[in-house]
C-alpha cells in the first residue's frame, strides 16, 4: 500500500475545492488546465461521492460479514525466485531478464485444487488470489499482453483453474490485481505524459473488464497498489461503476483511491470504522520466500482471527506457495490448526458482530447477538473473572465440548469456576455464556476509555 491513502483507508468528507488540491497534489502538481474536459468531468462527479461505499453495500456485504476468514495466496514469476513478489523492483531485474522467468513457469496442473482443499479444511470462506502482481505477469489469458501464463510457459489459465478449484469447495472466489505495473512501459510514464497514461488507465480498465467477463461470478475485486495516480487519474469511479455493472453482487475494497466495500490495514488487526479485513502474512512475505523461516504460531494465527472478529472486521491470511504451487508444510501444519479449532469452536467467529468488550487480559471477548464468548489466551486454573458484566447470565459451556461451566455473578463480577487446572482445549479455549441482554461491558477500566 502507499502513503497516497490514509490508515483507515477512508477518505474524509473534504470541501471540494480541498479534494481538488488534494487530488492534484498525488497527481504529482499536474495543473487542473491540463487535465482534458472528461478528466474533469470525472473529478467532478467522482470527487464528491468518494466517503461513501458503492451502491448496494448492505446487501453486497452481507455474506462476507458472515465468512470473517479468507485465504489470501501471491504467486507468480517471483514464486520462481524464492525472494518475494517484490525481487524485480527492489532488485532491479532488467526487464529482459525477468521476462525469461515467462517461459519457466510451468506450475503442477491443477495445483490450485490443494490450496482449496487447504483453505477449506483451515475453515477459511473465501479466497483471494494474484491475477497480477507488481511485476505485471498475468496468471490469466488477455487479449491485452502476450506477458500471461496461457501463452508463456504454462500454457493454461491458471486464474481460470484457481476459480473452478475454489468453486469446487464452495468457496467465495477474489481477485487480487495490482494497478502498479513494472513491465508495461506506460506505468512508468504515467504520472506526467497524459498520453501514456491514457493508454495505461485504459490497458488497466480493459484487464478489469476481462476479468470481470471471463470467469462468471466473481465475489470480490482486491485491487492494490494505486501508484502513482489518484483516483481521478485512474478514473476509479468509473472503474468501480464498470466492475458492478458487470458484477452486481461483487465487492470491490479500497485500495483503488475510493472507500469501496471495505478497507484494509496491512499486517495489523487495528480495527475500522466501517468493514474492514486485515490482511496478513502467515510468516514474515506475502510471496515464497525460500529463506523465511519465521512462522507464527497457531496460536498467534487464532488470536488474530479472534481479534479480528471481535471487532468486526475479517481475517485474510496469505501463504505463499512455491512456482509448482506447492505450499510450504509449516504453512499447512498451522491452517489445519486453526481449521480443527474452528471446527470446535466457529461459533465463536462466523456471523459474530462487533463486541463491546474490550477489557480482559487473559483473553478477549466475541459476540453474537446474547451470546458472549470468552476467548481464553492464557487459561487461569481454578476460576476465572470476567469484569463490568450488567446483564444476567442464564447459562455457560465450554464451546468445544458443550461441557457446562460453573459460574456465578456478584455485582458486576461474572465468575467462572471451578475450572478446570489444565485448559481443556488449545491453542485457546472458549467459554459460550448466553445472557439476557446483549453483553456489554461496564468495568471500571472502561471509564479510562475515551470513547466509552
Ligand atoms: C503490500 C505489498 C504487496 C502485497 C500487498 C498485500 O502492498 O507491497 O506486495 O501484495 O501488500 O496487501
Amino acid at each position: 500500500m502507499n502513503a497516497q491513502s490514509n490508515k483507515s483507508g477512508h477518505l474524509m468528507i473534504l470541501s471540494r475545492r480541498n479534494h481538488l488540491k488534494t487530488l492534484l497534489a498525488a497527481a504529482g502538481g499536474a495543473s487542473l488546465s491540463g487535465l482534458r474536459p472528461l478528466e474533469t468531468l470525472a473529478l467532478t462527479t467522482s470527487a464528491l461521492t468518494t466517503s461513501v461505499p458503492p451502491p448496494d453495500h448492505e446487501r453486497r456485504i452481507q455474506w462476507w460479514r458472515e465468512a470473517k476468514f479468507g485465504m489470501f495466496i501471491h504467486w507468480g514469476l517471483y514464486s520462481i525466485l524464492g525472494r518475494e513478489a517484490w525481487a524485480m523492483g527492489d532488485e532491479d531485474i532488467p526487464l529482459e531478464e525477468y521476462e525469461k522467468l515467462g517461459r519457466q513457469f510451468q506450475p503442477r496442473p491443477n495445483v490450485a485444487r490443494t490450496w482449496a482443499r487447504l483453505a477449506r479444511q483451515s475453515g477459511m470462506r473465501y479466497m483471494v488470489m494474484t491475477t497480477k502482481h507488481h511485476e505485471g505477469f498475468c496468471l490469466f489469458n488477455s487479449k491485452l499482453t502476450s506477458y500471461c501464463a496461457p501463452q508463456l510457459g504454462a500454457g493454461r489459465d491458471l486464474v481460470q483453474e484457481y476459480v473452478e478449484a475454489a468453486r469446487a469447495e464452495h468457496l467465495r472466489v477474489g481477485f487480487y490485481y495490482s494497478l502498479m505495473d513494472w513491465h508495461h512501459p506506460d506505468w512508468r510514464l504515467a504520472k506526467t505524459d497524459l498520453a501514456a497514461r491514457k493508454r495505461f488507465v485504459d490497458y488497466t480498465h480493459g484487464q478489469l473488464r476481462e476479468l470481470m467477463t471471463n470467469y462468471g461470478k466473481i465475489d470480490i475485486l482486491w485491487y492494490d497498489m494505486p501508484v502513482p495516480l489518484d483516483a481521478q487519474g485512474w478514473q476509479s469511479a468509473e472503474m468501480n461503476d464498470m466492475v458492478l455493472r458487470l458484477q452486481p453482487d461483487i465487492l470491490v475494497n479500497n485500495r483503488n483511491q475510493l472507500p469501496g466495500d471495505f478497507s484494509t490495514p496491512e499486517q495489523s488487526t487495528a480495527a475500522a470504522k466501517n468493514d474492514w479485513e486485515s490482511c496478513m502474512t502467515i510468516n514474515d512475505s506475502w510471496a515464497y520466500l525460500a529463506g523465511d523461516n519465521n512462522w507464527k504460531s497457531a496460536q498467534q494465527l487464532v488470536q488474530n482471527l479472534v481479534e479480528c472478529a471481535r471487532d468486526g472486521g475479517n481475517y485474510l491470511l496469505d501463504i505463499g506457495p512455491r512456482a509448482d504451487g506447492s505450499v510450504p508444510e509449516p504453512a499447512i501444519s498451522r491452517l489445519q490448526a486453526m481449521g480443527g479449532w474452528l471446527r470446535r469452536n466457529g461459533e465463536a467467529v462466523y456471523g459474530t458482530q462487533r463486541c463491546r468488550f474490550p477489557h480482559g487480559n487473559i483473553g478477549v471477548y466475541t459476540r453474537r447477538k446474547n451470546t458472549l464468548y470468552t476467548i481464553v489466551y492464557f487459561w487461569p486454573g481454578s476460576s476465572m473473572t470476567v469484569g463490568g458484566v450488567r446483564c444476567k447470565v442464564k447459562s455457560a459451556r465450554f464451546l468445544a465440548s458443550g461441557h457446562p461451566v460453573q459460574f456465578e455473578q456478584r455485582g458486576s463480577q461474572l465468575i467462572f469456576g471451578p475450572l478446570p487446572e489444565k485448559p481443556p482445549d488449545e491453542p485457546v479455549t472458549v467459554i459460550a455464556a448466553e445472557c439476557d441482554a446483549e453483553p456489554v461491558q461496564d468495568a471500571l477500566s472502561s471509564k479510562a476509555d475515551p470513547e466509552a
